[in-house]
């Protein structure tokens, strides 16, 4: 059994890390494994965690596992989970009691955990201490061992606990079974040294390694060979991209630059972090037609007091700063978004006013508000948090107003204009009409024949709601 350790996760060391292209094996035992079994994925959480589970998705096909949305019907369920918030571990604890009477009618079901969750020793405590009907758990650092972990569970039949608290070396060459043949998530970096006084990802996903360019580039390259048009460039600071490199200096204005230059059609990023957006970055951005003009920055507070003691390194002066040269040099038709917590410790009715006025004053294509949640272990977990809970649901909503009506107007803006859009699927909302997003991000439900689905059309915006446009094909 091996347990996370939080002393340990908070450590970074020195040592370098190497990039390994020979760790993922499957051994001969469980080639065939999972032939006539079924699995089922629920993703918990952020992009990492979906593109997470698109290689645990193929690394089960790799055993001939075939996949089922029915977790039901399945013969292994893995729940690939999120430890950002609270709401998050109650969802995945919930889900754990509708599975365990799954398990008592089938036996042979077996259940796994993996993802941020997992990286928590608290978690895997209260894993191993009532849920030891379970079969094994997994962390985020060691996907690539999945076969193994299966197994060492089937020699002893027991609760298989294998995570590893620190980040071990960059694994390339596991195999992803992608969600979307149109748009794909490539990892740049993983980890994160930010160290947000609120945030638990610096524990659960390690430190910040970058992947090679050459690994990425040619990962881009192949996408474009197997017919996708769009690549989002993910890791959870992507501007700090390159900077842990020793060898060289290639940074993400590089990335972005040799990315555009593959000429794959869009390319995107998520997600920056203000204190390392460049100058060089905008410019490249602003130069290649093929990168978005959408820009995720997270915000997270409009006052400088409560930003200090977030940890974030900026001020509200300073991300305005940077918030007005982005739309500038980007245009009229660029769109940013952000992410912004309320009811952080000691946030004032006046720090409160601050957020308000930056939100009034952005006017965000969108954001994502979130009610602040203290994280086990995290510095800001032992602050002093005197505001009512009450108190902090007044504030979610007042935010949420002046952020939807924003939204709403950047919506508006677009009616009667034509822009190009990738349709990926039949619209959720109406079978017969098919939905994609704008270079801008913005979802858009098309009248439109199912032969679009795949390619990027022009669309004339007819109708804007505050979440998603309605539009026509202008061909
Ligand atoms: N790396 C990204 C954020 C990843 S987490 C960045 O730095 O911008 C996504 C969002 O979850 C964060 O931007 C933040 O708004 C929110 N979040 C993180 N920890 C939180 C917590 N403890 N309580 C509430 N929201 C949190
Ligand atoms: Fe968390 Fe901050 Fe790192 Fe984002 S930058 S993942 S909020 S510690
Ligand atoms: Fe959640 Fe882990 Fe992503 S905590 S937001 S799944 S990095």
């Amino acid at each position: 059994m091996l347990k996370p350790n939080f002393k340990e996760a908070q450590k970074r060391t020195k040592e370098d890390i190497k990039v390994l292209r020979n760790e993922y094996v499957i051994s001969d035992e469980m080639k065939c494994f999972g032939e006539n079994k079924k699995y089922f994925i629920k993703t918990y959480g952020c992009q990492m965690n979906e593109h997470d589970s698109e290689m645990i998705s193929a690394i089960l096909e790799d055993m001939k596992y075939s996949k089922t949305n029915d977790y039901e019907d399945a013969d292994l369920i893995i729940l690939n989970t999120c430890a950002i918030r609270e709401n998050a571990h109650n969802k995945t604890f919930g889900m754990l009691g509708r599975i365990k009477h799954l398990k008592q009618t089938k036996p042979n079901l077996m259940v796994g955990l993996a993802g941020c969750m997992s990286q928590e020793e608290s978690v895997v405590d209260e894993i191993i201490d009532k849920y030891k009907w379970m079969d094994f758990v997994f962390g985020t650092h060691n996907i690539h061992k999945l076969p193994e972990i299966l197994k060492e569970h089937t020699k002893t039949n027991k609760l298989e606990v294998n995570v590893w608290s620190n980040e071990g070396n960059i694994i390339e060459g596991i195999p992803s079974k992608r969600d979307s043949k149109y748009k794909a998530w490539v990892n740049i970096m993983y980890g994160c040294d930010k160290f947000c006084t609120y945030c638990i990802v610096p524990y659960t996903r390690g430190k910040q390694r970058s992947r090679m360019p050459e690994d990425i580039i040619n990962e881009v390259k192949d996408l474009i060979n197997q017919g996708y048009k769009e690549v989002t460039l993910l890791g959870q600071n992507v501007n700090a991209y390159g900077k842990d490199f020793k060898d060289r200096d290639y940074k993400m204005e590089n990335l972005l630059e040799d990315v555009a230059k593959t000429g794959i059609d869009r390319v995107r990023f998520v997600t920056s972090h203000p204190w390392d957006f460049t100058d060089n970055m905008i410019d490249i951005i602003a130069r290649y037609d093929n990168i978005c003009n959408y820009i995720h920055l997270p915000v997270q507070s409009g006052s400088s007091r409560i930003l200090k003691l977030m940890g974030r390194r900026y001020t509200k002066e300073s991300y305005l700063k940077l918030y007005k040269k982005i739309r500038n040099k980007l245009g009229e038709n660029s769109s940013i978004t952000t992410d912004i917590i309320v009811g952080f410790p000691l946030e004032t009715k006046e720090d409160f006013e601050e957020t308000l006025s930056l939100a009034e004053e952005c006017k965000f294509d969108s954001a994502f508000t979130f009610i602040y949640s203290p994280r086990e272990g995290t510095p800001a977990s032992k602050m002093k948090d005197d505001v009512s809970l009450e108190e902090k649901e007044k504030r979610l909503y007042k935010l949420n107003e002046v952020i939807n009506k924003y939204a709403k107007e950047a919506n508006d803006k677009l009616v009667n204009k034509v822009t190009p859009v990738l349709l990926e699927n039949i619209s959720e909302k109406d079978p017969n009409m098919l939905a994609g997003y704008t270079d801008t991000m913005k979802l858009v439900n098309v009248k439109a024949d199912k032969k679009y689905i795949g390619k990027i059309v022009n669309v004339k915006i007819t109708d804007a709601k505050t979440w998603s446009l309605d539009g026509e094909i202008n061909e």
